[in-house]
């Protein structure tokens, strides 16, 4: 019970300063609840509005890939650099220490495997997402793949309702289906689709004419790097994204399968948050490779 004598009556208003209206940073998110906010808050940088998400969700379709054969060696060294990790709940759980304290973009899909046909997927409990203390869910769209597009656009729609309710953001991932152009009119359509059915965030490809999907897509668009590039186109890549106005990258390959991730993670920082161009950020990749 509070102490009720001595109370003392409140008397500094601020009458000469008018309350704020607080507008939220992010495209797209001004009408979103608090929780939504706090958490895209902690994955983008409240400065430069950008992320750089570290992608290491590959092992559920590939097992352990190149550059992902031991987390404790391969990622957790990176860490300290990305804004945010993004994996699955199998590896978070074993392999990432909670005292990281780092936001978590959770794969909140899973299914099929390089070995069968790609994106059958099903969603997993939201229970769990909120277990791990995720900042968001990411879950796949296969937009255009006769067999599974309308799967995955109900596995992103049951993950919003999910995220809705308990202030989990969720990311749509454009996977991009076989038969697919990987063009602006194929990434506006996917992405504006993710958008459409509630997605926060959207992942997709870097392609020529990328700020017409950026401008179309009501929520932030972070990039996916795809295969791995020698390290300076990698990092033209993100200039470019950045350039036509993506809020970061979701970047796996291009990071821990370079021959110096430690180093190249700094310098697409560099590119996203501060202003680098590819040749500086190359420069800076090369000054601290060692
Ligand atoms: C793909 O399903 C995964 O979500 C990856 O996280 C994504 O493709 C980003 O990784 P990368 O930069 O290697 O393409």
């Amino acid at each position: 019970m509070a102490d009720l004598d001595d109370l003392r009556e409140g008397n500094n208003f601020g009458l000469d300063t008018e309350v704020k209206n607080q507008s939220f940073y992010l495209k797209g998110c001004d009408n979103l609840d608090w929780g939504l906010k706090d958490r895209l808050s902690r994955i983008f940088n409240k400065k430069s509005g950008r992320t750089v998400m570290l992608a290491f969700d590959h092992g559920f379709i590939m097992g352990p890939t190149s550059g992902l054969e031991r987390i404790d060696l391969n990622i957790l060294p990176l860490a300290e650099h990305a804004d945010c990790l993004m994996a699955t709940r199998g590896i978070i759980r074993a392999s990432v220490p909670p005292t990281y304290n780092k936001p978590i973009c959770l794969r909140s899909d899973a299914g099929t495997t390089i070995l069968t046909e790609l994106n059958d997927n099903v969603v997993i409990d939201v229970a769990d997402a909120v277990k791990i203390n995720a900042s968001a869910m990411a879950v796949m769209l296969a937009i255009g793949d006769k067999q599974m597009e309308a799967k995955t656009i109900a596995n992103l729609t049951h993950a919003v309702n999910q995220g809705q309710k308990y202030g989990i953001p969720v990311m749509g991932v454009t996977a991009v289906g076989k038969d697919m152009a990987r063009d602006a009119r194929y990434f506006s359509l996917a992405s504006r689709v993710c958008a459409e059915n509630g997605a926060n965030v959207v992942k997709t490809y870097y392609c020529e004419g990328f700020s017409n999907v950026v401008a179309s897509c009501p929520v932030p668009i972070v990039i996916a790097g795809g295969k791995k590039l020698p390290e300076l186109d990698a990092l033209e890549l993100c200039y470019k994204a950045i350039n036509d106005g993506a809020s970061g990258v979701d970047m796996g390959r291009n990071v821990f399968q370079s021959e110096d991730p430690i180093a190249m993670i700094q310098a697409v920082k560099g590119v996203v948050h501060d202003g680098l161009s590819p040749a500086q950020g190359f420069e800076l990749f090369n000054d601290l490779k060692g």
